[in-house]
């Protein structure tokens, strides 16, 4: 796609630019200069992070050069072309979906399960290829992608339909939502290989991590969750408002080259030999193409059926491994000569079979739905289900998040339920199914009261979760005591759930103060414990109390008062009872502090068990005031300068340096101790003098003035 001597110039000039930024063109010729060499920068770019999944630069650089062309193209309307960088998301709604005919049908794949099935699949080609029975077939194994089919249509190198599968024949036209996609080249050099017209097929998919981030963003937000990455890239597939599409994180593969033709409208897919060789074409033409082997070894090509089967099995097992969502492999016969031999049925084509991974869904009759109280009080539903095996794993709890889940999906006592365990994702419950109904299942009745203490529950305003309000709450103090020991927060060894559970039972446990007078003697009496394991238990107990107060803070269960925000707390205060003084707009003035966080953690201040219980904690050895490791300023994991180095130099006219770096830590930047390779930004002040000469003769270093660099992390 770019040579090392493009990217070596497209990566230099990207830099050199980003200097001089913001600019503005003396004249439309300068402008139309411009515009057009930073089109192809960030066209540049954009393959870099979408299809290549390796950026250069970072995601505030590629904005400020994006930011720039779109400054350019505001000032001259002219310069617009349809493939530029910022043509992708339109603002137009589609009200109508109008079906299209696909330039050549879409077939179906047959499905295989095992290696037999493999190898008589193989047989099966030899046949029809008129082969010897020990003859050796080359076959290119891809992943089999879960997402929505997508069938795209270049002509003369520009990106002119993009449908959906449909029917096979028949498919919903998707121009606009596709055109957002970054990984989908608005214009591909097909003319370089003689093709005037294509027809390619892919699949839109969510990466399973980004997929993640967009259902917790759902569940804070109280919105319905998607079932799965397919449901999610699917419904992103057809959206009305190509703006939503575009928020989706939709990325799109392609594999497969269906139709080319040149300028005479003659057929040349006779050109190619194998489609391995037309796949590379894709990805040298800008496309993003599947990656079907571990890494290093290998391109996916298969020299026989035995390599395919142990190519198949390896991603049977190390599916998870896959950042996408897979449910098989697709072997396909490599030569493009055998493939025509073979020829297709009316369903689906005699070259080509998906592998299918072992069923990770299942039904199961829902016995009951628990409701379980967590340390602040949420009250969660749990089903309960007959257990059932979901590749490899005995499924019997399934959480159901809030009411409006069971609502949406209208799931009842007895229903049978169809779950799914996809990957390292927990089990979930992805629709009941009401056809099996008989008339004995019962709607899930929501409490009204906390099944542990009974007092009654609440829903704050705009909540989607209904809690139990009594701090005192049997299951509360539980999950709290649970928590307080926990990795994240006080991190004591040898005391998890089992451990807790056992000495609440015994009566030894009643708040958190009491982990720290336990007898030690007695617990070394206690079966399957004995005196080195409490002896151990003892050490980790006596090295909690030491922790940094960030820890102990954030050990407490305070709602929404999580590690980072226990840190910026911890940062200003010498002693944790100075808390019980501070009024509420004291925490609302640190930055990153909002209104709600402040009024949890005013109120449990207010609180004078909560006080009594710290107080408790003090006198039993448990520090309460502030360490070398909380006055060391929590580095952000996010911000605009995540993963730069910075560095100040000279004077300073509206900032301390202690400030500046403050602001720049905050942005997720790090503060670094001199000019060299690895420093991405330097900001110069007043009279800066050696430390700027050797930045500018290294020449990757950004040099921004103070005024640029309040503007991006505020003054
Ligand atoms: S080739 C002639 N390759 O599986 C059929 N299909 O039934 C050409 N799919 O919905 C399909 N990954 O979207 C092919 N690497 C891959 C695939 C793949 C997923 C889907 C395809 C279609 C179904 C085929």
């Amino acid at each position: 796609m770019y040579s090392k001597e493009a990217q070596r110039i497209l990566f230099e000039r990207s830099k050199e630019l980003l200097k001089t930024l913001p600019a503005e063109p003396a004249d439309f010729n300068q402008a139309s200069e411009r515009a057009w060499e930073l089109g192809n920068i960030i066209r540049y770019h954009e393959w870099r992070y979408y299809v290549q999944n390796d950026p250069v630069i970072s995601d505030f650089e590629y904005d400020q050069l994006y930011k720039q062309l779109e400054a350019i193209e505001a000032q001259y309307p002219d310069l617009v072309t349809p493939d530029s960088p910022t043509q992708r998301v339109s603002p137009d709604l589609t009200e109508t979906v109008e079906q299209v005919v696909h330039l050549t049908p879409m077939l179906s794949l047959d499905n295989s399960y095992d290696a037999e099935d493999l190898l008589d699949f193989d047989t099966a080609v030899k046949k029809l290829c008129s082969l010897p029975p020990d003859a050796e077939v080359e076959y290119a194994v891809e992943p089999k992608f879960d997402g929505g089919t997508i069938v795209l249509i270049y002509e003369n190198d520009r990106l002119a339909r993009a449908a959906t599968r449909g029917n096979g024949e028949l498919g919903d036209e998707i121009t606009a939502n596709m055109r957002t996609l970054r990984s989908i080249p608005l214009t591909a050099g097909f003319s370089k290989y003689g093709m005037a017209k294509v027809e390619l097929r892919g699949e839109a998919l969510i990466r399973k991590d980004i997929f993640e981030k967009i259902n917790a963003r759902r569940l804070a937000a109280g919105e319905v969750l998607f079932a799965n990455p397919r449901n999610a890239a699917t419904g992103g597939l057809r959206m009305k408002d190509p703006r939503e599409a575009a928020g989706r994180g939709l990325e799109a593969f392609v594999y497969q080259l269906g139709y080319a033709v040149d300028e005479s409208g003659k057929n040349i897919l006779g050109a190619f030999k194998t489609h391995h060789q037309t796949v590379e074409i894709l990805g040298e033409l800008g496309f993003k193409i599947p990656d079907p082997a571990p890494e290093g070894a290998g391109d996916g090509v298969c020299r026989n059926i035995a390599e395919v089967i142990d190519l198949c099995n390896y991603w049977q097992n190390q599916r998870d491994d896959y950042p996408y969502e897979i449910d098989g492999m697709v072997v396909k016969v490599n030569s493009l000569d055998l493939q025509e031999k073979c020829g297709s049925t009316t369903h689906h084509p005699r070259w080509a079979i998906a592998f299918k991974f072992k069923a990770r869904q299942a039904t199961t009759r829902l016995r009951d739905v628990e409701f379980q109280v967590g340390k602040t009080g949420a009250v969660t539903p749990v089903a309960k289900l007959e257990p059932v095996q979901l590749a490899g794993v005995t499924v019997q709890n399934v959480s159901l998040h809030n009411e409006d889940f069971i609502r949406n999906k209208d799931i009842r006592i007895g229903d049978q339920v169809l779950v799914e365990r996809a990957g390292d994702v927990i089990p979930y419950i992805v629709k009941t199914l009401d056809a099996l109904r008989d008339g004995s299942e019962q709607p899930v009745v929501y409490p009204t009261h906390c099944p542990v203490c009974q007092s009654p529950l609440v829903k704050p305003e705009g909540e989607a979760i209904w809690r139990c309000e009594n701090a005192e709450c049997e299951a509360q103090v539980l999950q709290r005591m649970i928590f307080h020991t926990s990795k994240h927060a006080m991190d004591i060894e040898g005391m998890g759930e089992s451990t807790i559970l056992r000495f609440y039972k015994l009566g030894w446990l009643h708040s958190i103060a009491d982990i720290y007078r336990l007898d030690y003697k007695q617990i070394s009496q206690l079966e399957g414990f004995g005196q080195k394991s409490a002896d151990n238990l003892e050490k980790a107990i006596e090295k909690a109390k030491q922790n940094p107060i960030y820890r102990l803070l954030h050990s407490l269960s305070i709602h929404h008062l999580g590690q980072k925000s226990s840190k910026l707390l911890a940062a200003v205060i010498g002693h944790v009872l100075e808390l019980k003084d501070w009024d509420l707009e004291r925490y609302q003035e640190i930055k990153d502090i909002g209104p709600v966080l402040a009024q949890n953690v005013y109120n449990f201040f207010q609180n004078e068990h909560n006080v009594e219980l710290l107080q408790t904690m003090e006198q039993l050895g448990v520090n309460l005031s502030q360490t070398e490791a909380d006055r060391k300023p929590a580095s952000a994991s996010e911000g605009p300068l995540l993963g730069k180095t910075i560095l100040f130099t000279g004077t300073l006219s509206t900032l301390t340096r202690e400030q500046a770096e403050a602001k720049a830590a905050a942005a997720g930047a790090s503060i670094s101790s001199g000019v060299s390779k690895n420093l991405n930004i330097l900001v110069a002040g007043e009279k800066a003098g050696s430390k700027l000469k050797k930045a500018q003769a290294l020449g990757t270093v950004l040099i921004w003035t103070e005024a640029e660099f309040t503007e991006l992390v505020g003054a």
